[in-house]
């Protein structure tokens, strides 16, 4: 996958900042001893430090030079009071509120995990699909093979290749989404009540599926370094868990991306239990900066992990298209995909495969990338502007979702009754875990552009928390 070539540089001063090593307020290096010593212009330096501004990492002091912002210090403290026990897969409160969002008045609506209709290039997706139809006619309308097209899954796996992750052919299968995806690797691994470990936070759209198979949970805690690995460890011991579920690249909510050293370290646990891991990599398109990361299946060599992913958040989520690495679990992969449907559409499997083949998905995504990382900047901000003191808020390191923490005084239910009256919506916090420990978190999407209209909904939100 193809970088700015700013982002040599960025990514190590992004990787400084964020480790602390360069604290708020430091003197970074001139641009004229960057371009000495990452041998490049004087341009690309400029371009790069903008990067870093529009993140809201850095500042410009004119005829003074670049400093580490100060309000990147700003973390969330998001480790509740958690125990390792095993729960049924049923939500302790009423999630009606996420269930009904697709009714009443919308203006501004930041909970929708999708791409926005304003930064991503609708112009691209439609015109491939326009080209497929035209040049394959007929062929669309047959039954593709079941596992996927053979041209679509060697883009695929030279795509992956790109993050060192290498796939073998024979464990993949092209999919209808993530979701989907999900499905077929606990059908493959699990039985109704088998114990798995899951993410607390974790996505709803997780946990429905983990409800409607009959799960059971043991919520680990993600903390600022991702999914803790003591915490699993301990569950490990007096449990007998058949999986875990993980998103290692830009956690949902939470943006957090897991170190390599700590995804070896997984593994090295869930190989010592026998443990399956379910990876999702739905957002490892999505870095702010840098390479794109590498995946659980990159280290992987024992086969217990499964790696799914799809486009809808990176292209669109009306384009039905994802896969599954099945490791060795893909004898029952394949059989639990052939009775979901023989065969994911092929005008899907074709567009997808047209913008992988040339240089479309990668221009696209550099794009996209940029803008999020701009979007996550600008909403921390409107955060800090608007909303009442003692919000905080994670700096996420990719995907499009902030993980935020409301003061003790706010009446959380008050909050959304309002908001919803008034046509605003977040995700409310307690939809990420079966327990209720999330009630004072909400989340926001930032994944399009900010209307005047948004900008409002916004500010009124920040004033309707306050009263
Ligand atoms: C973590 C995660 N997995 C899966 C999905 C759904 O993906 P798809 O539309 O490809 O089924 C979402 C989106 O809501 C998600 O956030």
């Amino acid at each position: 996958m193809k970088i700015y070539k700013f982002e040599t540089f960025t990514s190590d001063i992004e990787k400084n900042i964020r480790g602390g090593i360069y604290k708020p307020g430091h003197k970074l290096p001139s641009v004229r001893e960057l371009k000495k010593q990452y041998q490049t212009s004087i341009t690309t330096i400029q371009n790069g430090y903008e990067h870093l501004i529009a993140m809201g990492l850095v500042i410009s002091i004119p005829k003074s030079g670049y400093y580490v912002a100060s309000h990147i210090s700003k973390t969330l403290e998001i480790n509740p009071d958690f125990k390792p026990v095993v729960r049924d897969a049923i939500f302790e409160r009423n999630v009606e509120l996420i269930t009904s969002s697709a009714r009443g008045k919308k203006v501004a609506e930041f909970n929708v995990a999708t791409p926005g209709d304003l930064i991503i290039s609708q112009k691209l997706l439609l015109r491939t699909m326009q080209q497929v139809i035209r040049e394959s006619g007929v062929s669309l309308l047959k039954y593709y093979p079941t596992n996927g097209s053979e041209e679509l899954k060697s883009n695929i796996i030279k795509h992956a290749a790109n993050y060192q992750t290498r796939i073998n052919p024979h464990e993949l299968l092209v999919t209808d989404g993530a979701l989907q995806a999900l499905h077929i690797a606990f059908a493959a691994v699990c039985n109704k009540g088998d114990i798995i470990a899951i993410e607390s936070p974790c996505v709803f759209s997780v946990l429905e599926v983990i409800r409607v198979l009959g799960l059971k949970v043991i919520e680990i805690p993600v903390d600022i370094d991702g999914f803790d690995l003591n915490f699993l460890k301990k569950a490990c011991i007096n449990n007998k868990i058949r999986a875990v579920v993980i998103t290692p690249n830009f956690h949902n909510p939470t943006g957090i991306l897991m170190a390599d050293e700590q995804k070896k370290e997984l593994l090295s646990i869930i190989q010592q239990y026998g443990i399956a891991v379910i990876e999702n990599d739905i957002y490892g398109d999505l870095n702010f900066s840098g390479k794109r990361p590498t995946t659980l299946k990159t280290f992987d060599e024992s086969g217990l992990v499964i790696t799914y992913t799809s486009y809808s958040k990176t292209l669109a989520p009306g384009i039905r298209l994802g896969w599954l690495s099945a490791g060795k679990f893909m004898p029952q992969a394949e059989q639990v995909k052939f009775a979901m449907g023989s065969t994911v559409s092929p005008v899907y499997q074709e567009t997808v495969n047209r913008l992988l083949s040339g240089e479309s998905y990668d221009r696209h995504i550099r794009a996209f990338r940029m803008q999020l990382a701009k979007n996550a900047y600008f909403t921390i901000n409107l955060l800090s502007k608007h909303f009442p003191e003692g919000t905080s808020v994670l700096t996420p390191s990719g995907g499009y979702n902030l993980w935020v923490k409301m003061a003790d005084k706010v009446n959380m239910d008050n909050f959304y009754s309002q908001c919803e009256k008034i046509g605003i919506k977040f995700t409310p916090g307690y939809t990420f875990s079966f327990s209720d420990v999330f009630s004072r978190y909400f989340r926001i999407v930032f994944a399009d552009q900010y209307s005047a209209q948004k900008l409002q909904a916004f500010e009124l939100a920040g004033q309707l928390a306050a009263t």
